[in-house]
């Protein structure tokens, strides 16, 4: 069978997007907002977003930073603290302001000090998820510097998700950004109760550990968790082009400005939202399973979230495209995206 060059899909969405707030947000939005129809967006602010009336401001805040005439609706999502008020939280999902909370452990990745530092204390929080039915979404890695960096998604896997599941069966969950075997085997094990979905990142599918030291240290490829071994990825591939209904796209796109990155101590992120679908395209043709990226980009996220699923179609065409070399976010700042200055096989060609 050929590849097609032209493929037309229901509009997809991104299940996992940091805009940030001012300036950075005014720079990003316009790249994700032109590909996707929707997008969970991530809360780690500062201060977080953690109250309902945080997130009402912070929408209308993203909606304000809107190009003119674009359609898209960001969903909202709750940092869950160890103080998190549940009646508050319910308040805000069932009035459609909150469409899931996030978990940070405390100190796990960027801006995730207020996370919270033992499950146990936000048990009652999740029970009341659990009733109301409001997704859990997991950044799952331990925050034990004892432990390797890279088995902390495993380790969190045996010791944390596992018994959490258990001690809520309804609770509904998303294992945010996938990067190992262990959690590709730990949602499938778990995908006939219908409770449990995973993210994937393009870059997740695109590098290995290897790419982040290929001929010199790339901090650019530095994204939490952090990029593991061949097999790893190859799972993660395996379990987006499979179509199957747990696995759906989340970018996590994570900009930071190129001197927050070329520094000593560098922020983890990779900014994928300037050409978010093409670097998915190029991951599926690779897999020979360019047929199954609309299941993944498309249909299994808002079934998960029971939203509609989009009935605008947009198209990616085999046209060579340029990553930009760099998005200027305001006079002397710049985030450097994925792939940047390199050219890819597709390019997103707008509505149908
Ligand atoms: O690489 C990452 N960047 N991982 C995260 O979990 C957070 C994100 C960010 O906000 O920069
Ligand atoms: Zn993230």
């Amino acid at each position: 069978m050929t590849a097609p060059d032209r493929l037309v899909l229901r509009r997809p969405d991104d299940w996992h997007v940091h805009l940030r707030d001012g300036a950075m947000l005014k720079a990003v939005l316009p790249f994700t907002a032109r590909q996707f129809g929707r997008a969970i967006v991530m809360p780690n602010l500062k201060p977080p977003v953690a109250a309902t009336a945080d997130a009402v401001a912070y929408r209308d805040r993203i909606l304000a930073a809107l190009p003119d005439g674009t359609s898209f609706t960001p969903l909202m999502t709750a940092y869950l603290t160890d103080g998190t008020d549940p009646a508050d939280l319910a308040r805000g999902f069932a009035e459609g302001v909150f469409t899931a909370a996030k978990l940070y452990p405390a100190n796990a990745t960027t801006n995730s000090a207020h996370g919270v530092t033992d499950i146990a204390r936000i048990a009652p929080v999740l029970e009341r998820m659990a009733e109301i039915g409001m997704p859990l979404l997991i950044h799952g890695e331990v925050t034990d510097g004892a432990v390797d960096i890279f088995d902390r998604e495993a380790v969190f896997i045996d010791t944390i998700l596992g018994p959490l599941l258990e001690r809520h069966p309804t609770l509904r969950v998303v294992f945010e950004h996938a990067t190992t075997a262990e959690a590709v085997a730990f949602v499938k094990t778990h995908a006939a109760s219908g409770r449990i979905g995973a993210t994937i990142t393009a870059h997740h599918l695109l590098i290995n550990r290897s790419h982040i030291f290929q001929g010199g240290i790339r901090p650019h490829l530095y994204c939490l968790p952090i990029a593991k071994r061949e097999k790893h990825r190859v799972a993660l591939v395996e379990a987006a082009t499979s179509g199957e209904g747990p696995f759906f796209l989340g970018t996590d796109t994570a900009p930071h400005t190129v001197a927050a990155k070329e520094t000593a101590c560098g922020c983890a992120g990779c900014f994928t939202a300037a050409n978010a679908l093409e670097l998915y395209a190029e991951a599926f043709e690779e897999a020979g399973a360019l047929d199954r990226l609309e299941a993944f980009a498309s249909l299994n996220g808002p079934r998960f979230y029971r939203l509609p699923v989009a009935e605008e179609r947009v198209v990616l065409e085999r046209r060579p495209s340029v990553t930009p070399d760099l998005v200027l976010v305001s006079e002397g700042d710049a985030v450097l995206p994925f792939r940047s200055g390199e050219t890819l096989r597709w390019s997103f060609a707008g509505p149908a």
